[in-house]
């Protein structure tokens, strides 16, 4: 009996496998974190052996847990962490080097000479993206210039490209032995390489990188009657499942949180926070630092775009307090110390750590903690820390609001850091709407779980999705309109103290 469905969400700070039933509940899970690699300031890599080891270990765990089998399941679908490019060889498997991460800024300098011989330009409107070391292309050239024998192998046809999407795709299917090289429009559209218009390869990105076409994987629909592939007897299920779904995790989100028509929209609160709104079949250009981004396309459909606001760090700040300044012992305890104040005692935390993203799009900032007086304690700078993950959502909101003429009455949120109730009240008093959070908060192994299931008819349409959708949780703003005043002008103070720090021309 095919009665579940099972996902993959390759994060960036773990990788879970989870299956859900016909009505979107959680049926079991199993997640393993992996190694963060930081070589040197600003570097940050995760090791592709590793990522596939743990994706295989979590699907073996979920089964074994749930006591199904595989022919328990109908189809499988796979969400990632976006951009990471990983470059690896088809005949072997072996990767040329580790997955060069999305947070990592080693490519500062080819991104600013893209902006200043204009074409920036010619990104932004093909690509919908600003010029930043974010997305993979200028990641995929550093590894095709800086790692011995990886440019004739590419010319060859065997050294190819992926986010993690694809490295684990083609893994499951089979790796080296007929694996499937693919990536679906929503990953292939955080690339720089994609054109939004044909959903395709565009040759004039290309040549800005020099990057060979034939690195590249074949671009696919986020929902597929026709499977990708199917996994493997000898693989870590055991048995042949169809791999039918994938996108990347923020518009996998977007449909866990049933966001499937105009102007509906979600804040996913992880590693970094990520607030999308769906704009429909139409492409809408940000005036205001969003970017432009393919949210799905199932099957035969047209496509759905959306308008994203990328923070990079929020959820990563809080591991920095816990990892770096030791100053609490796991991520829950930022609320308990956060509680001992009653407000920042004028403290601000920007945590630019990879220069700053939307809506900004500044590489040159630095992180910086200012406003401190001998006063301040840890719990200010816990506090501060979680007014900074609200304070960023609120300059994208009001980039999005600009953008969109779309007033959010209420913000739609998930992710882990939305466990932390402190955190989520403050997000309501800091943007003065309300904010909800659903009963199954994993939304975005949920959404990639949806979209294998309705390529292969386990749901019909993406309407009877709607019915799973069901409140768990809701903050009301108790701030006045003054202090949320005050407050985000000092916060606006604070991001103008971080920019132009570092030299990157
Ligand atoms: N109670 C909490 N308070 C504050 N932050 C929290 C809390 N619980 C988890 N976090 C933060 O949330 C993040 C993990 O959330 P989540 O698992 O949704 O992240 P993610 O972005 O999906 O991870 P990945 O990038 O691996 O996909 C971590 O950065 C962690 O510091
Ligand atoms: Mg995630």
């Amino acid at each position: 009996m095919n009665d579940f469905v099972v996902a993959i969400d390759q994060g960036t700070t773990s990788t879970r496998a989870m299956i859900f039933d016909h009505d979107g509940a959680e049926v079991g899970r199993h997640q393993l974190e992996h190694e963060q690699i930081l070589p040197k300031a600003g570097w940050v890599e995760h090791n592709p052996v590793e990522i596939w080891e743990r994706t295989a270990a979590v699907l073996m765990s979920v089964l074994n847990n749930t006591k199904l089998q595989v022919d328990d399941l109908a189809a499988l679908g796979i969400t990632n962490q976006r951009e990471t490019a990983l470059v690896w060889d088809r005949k072997t498997g072996r990767p040329y080097y580790n997955a060069i991460v999305w947070q990592d800024t080693r490519t500062d300098r080819i991104a600013s000479t893209l902006d200043r011989d204009g074409r920036g330009d010619v990104i932004r409107h093909k690509a919908g993206l600003p010029p930043a070391t974010y997305f993979s292309a200028a990641k995929v050239q550093w590894i095709l210039e800086n790692v011995d024998g990886v440019r004739e192998a590419a010319e060859r046809g065997d050294a190819i490209f992926g986010t993690s999407d694809s490295w684990v795709a083609w893994n499951l299917t089979g790796g080296p032995r007929g694996g499937v090289h693919v990536t679906d429009v929503t990953n292939a559209s955080r690339t720089m390489l994609m054109n939004l218009e044909t959903l395709d390869w565009d040759d004039e990105l290309l040549s800005f990188f020099g990057i060979p076409r034939q690195m590249l994987p074949r671009i696919v629909p986020s929902s597929s009657p026709e499977p990708y592939g199917t996994t493997q007897d000898t693989g870590p299920l055991g048995g042949e499942v169809p791999v039918t779904g994938i996108l990347g995790d923020q518009q996998a989100a977007m449909v866990g949180q049933v966001c499937l028509a105009p102007g509906e929209a979600k804040n996913t609160y992880g590693t970094g926070n990520f607030l999308l709104l769906n704009t429909g079949e139409k492409i809408v250009r940000s005036e205001n630092g969003l970017l432009t981004t393919v949210c799905y396309q199932f099957g035969e459909a047209k496509p759905v775009y959306a308008l994203e606001g990328s923070i990079a760090v929020t959820g990563s700040a809080v591991q920095w307090l816990r990892d770096q300044l030791g100053i609490i012992s796991g991520a829950a305890q930022s609320e308990s110390l956060a509680r001992q104040v009653e407000d920042n005692g004028g403290v601000y935390f920007v945590p630019a750590f990879s220069g700053l993203f939307a809506p900004y799009w500044r590489s040159d900032a630095r992180g910086a903690i200012v406003g401190l007086s001998r006063f301040n304690t840890n719990a200010h700078v816990a506090r501060a820390t979680l007014e900074a993950i609200c304070y960023q959502s609120r300059d994208v909101v009001d980039a999005m609001e600009k953008d969109s003429g779309v007033h959010l009455e209420v913000l739609k949120v998930d992710g882990g850091i939305t466990a932390n109730d402190l955190c989520m009240q403050i997000q309501s008093d800091v943007l003065g709407v309300d904010v909800v959070k659903p009963v199954v908060a994993e939304t975005t192994a949920l959404g990639a779980a949806y979209a294998a299931g309705l390529a292969v008819g386990f749901w019909d349409d993406p309407e009877d999705l709607r019915a799973n959708w069901q409140e768990g949780k809701r903050w009301t703003p108790a701030w006045s309109d003054e202090q949320r005043t005050a407050g985000y002008a000092g916060w606006q103070k604070a991001v103008q103290r971080t920019l132009d720090w570092v030299d990157v021309t």
